[in-house]
């Protein structure tokens, strides 16, 4: 099935180099007088709240604000298979820059290859792809884990700790998991003052499977619901793990990411500790004008991130790195910065228009958190 797919895709992508002109694969569709390409989009899913509410529609402004550029897009629904194909429907329809939010980033790897052989440059989204030639865009997810890792060890420096980690295929929920021990989880884990009594990968970071992950942590202690702190990897898995501690009454520090509302209302009303905020209106910002720049015929080492990016989420450097894969590849990359959003700075996301004030403080009593009043 996968074979098939892929030969439709090297057809598909062939036709497209077959129409670049002999300037370097410049694709000749794009006229002299429109600068901006047809920019494709291929999601992963729309399960969590942020891609719909911000990187979708950050993407396809910064797209659409080059004269001539055009926005399309497909949704796997988590199926890995299913991503293959959008590649090629998205080459299809015209597509001279690709955006993957990747499913699973090696499995979608000769789908890539096929789309750079034929002159397409190719984006990996929040997630990395292991390929050599793809320009990587992201959050420094190592530092997300540090962050976690760093406020919820301060809160509980000795106990038990269940980690309830993302999904086995997206590299990043490894490099949380690294990020976590560099904030210090492994050196308490190694003078025996934290104990790590659960640790599962999550498929799809599903809501549910961490509810159920949860209670089967709480459940294989002795006594059971011996647990006294939870590194979560998201706001949506910490939504299930948060459900299974209220459950069996149990209020423990819990961390996540993404600044869901859910999650930052819970910040507020003190049922998790931490939701690492990737302010991700500037990630979409920074992929779609690094879509138009690539395919206008930038090379990757001269690739700049957005100017006005707000100076919290802004990368160290605004030039493209290295950064070198898990995989061994070093491909260009530019990587944001995340916020720590806990109790005291909640007012920073309300700021920012990323959430409003009434869902933050939803049921928050008076006087309890500053930004809520
Ligand atoms: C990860 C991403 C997280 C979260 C998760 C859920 O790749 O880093 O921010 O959104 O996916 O799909």
């Amino acid at each position: 099935m996968i074979i098939r797919k892929l030969a439709a895709l090297t057809a598909a992508a062939a036709m497209v180099f077959a129409a670049c002109s002999s300037t370097g694969g410049t694709p000749a569709a794009s006229t002299a007088a429109a600068k901006g390409c047809t920019v494709g989009v291929s999601w992963n899913n729309y399960d969590q709240e942020r891609w719909k509410k911000a990187d979708e529609p950050a993407i396809k402004k910064a797209v659409e604000a080059v004269s001539g550029g055009k926005y399309i897009k497909t949704d796997a629904r988590d199926n890995a298979e299913q991503q293959i194909t959008d590649i090629t429907t998205l080459i299809n329809q015209g597509a001279k820059a690709l955006i993957v939010l990747a499913k699973d980033g090696v499995g979608i790897k000769p789908a890539i290859k096929a789309a750079e052989d034929a002159g397409i440059p190719v984006i990996a989204y929040d997630r990395l792809i292991e390929d050599p030639k793809v320009f990587y865009i992201t959050f420094d997810n190592k530092k997300v884990g540090t962050i976690m890792a760093q406020v919820i060890t301060k809160l509980v420096p000795t106990g038990n700790y269940a980690i309830i980690k993302g999904d086995p295929g997206d590299a990043n929920a490894k490099f949380l998991r690294d990020g976590m021990d560099e904030g210090g989880l492994k050196a308490l884990v190694d003078s025996g003052k934290v104990k790590i009594v659960f640790e599962q990968n999550t498929p799809n970071w599903d809501t549910t499977g961490a509810t159920n992950e949860m209670q089967a942590a709480l459940n294989g202690t002795t006594p059971v619901n011996n647990i006294q702190a939870v590194l979560s990897e998201n706001d949506g898995m910490a939504t299930g793990v948060v459900a299974a501690l209220d459950a069996v009454g149990l209020k423990i520090p819990v961390s996540g990411q993404d600044g869901d509302a859910a999650a930052l209302n819970r910040v507020a009303l003190g049922t998790q500790s931490v939701s690492v905020w990737k302010n991700a209106f500037a990630l979409g910002e920074t992929a779609g004008a690094v879509a138009e720049q690539l395919c206008g015929g930038t090379k990757p080492a001269d690739i700049k991130a957005p100017a006005d990016l707000p100076a919290a989420a802004a990368p160290a450097a605004a030039g493209a790195q290295d950064f070198t894969t898990p995989g061994g590849n070093t491909v260009k990359s530019i990587t944001l910065t995340p916020t720590p959003i806990t109790k005291d700075n909640l007012k920073d996301v309300i700021d920012a228009g990323w959430v409003t004030k009434d869902v933050v403080c939803s049921k928050v009593p008076a006087g309890t958190v500053a930004a809520c009043g």
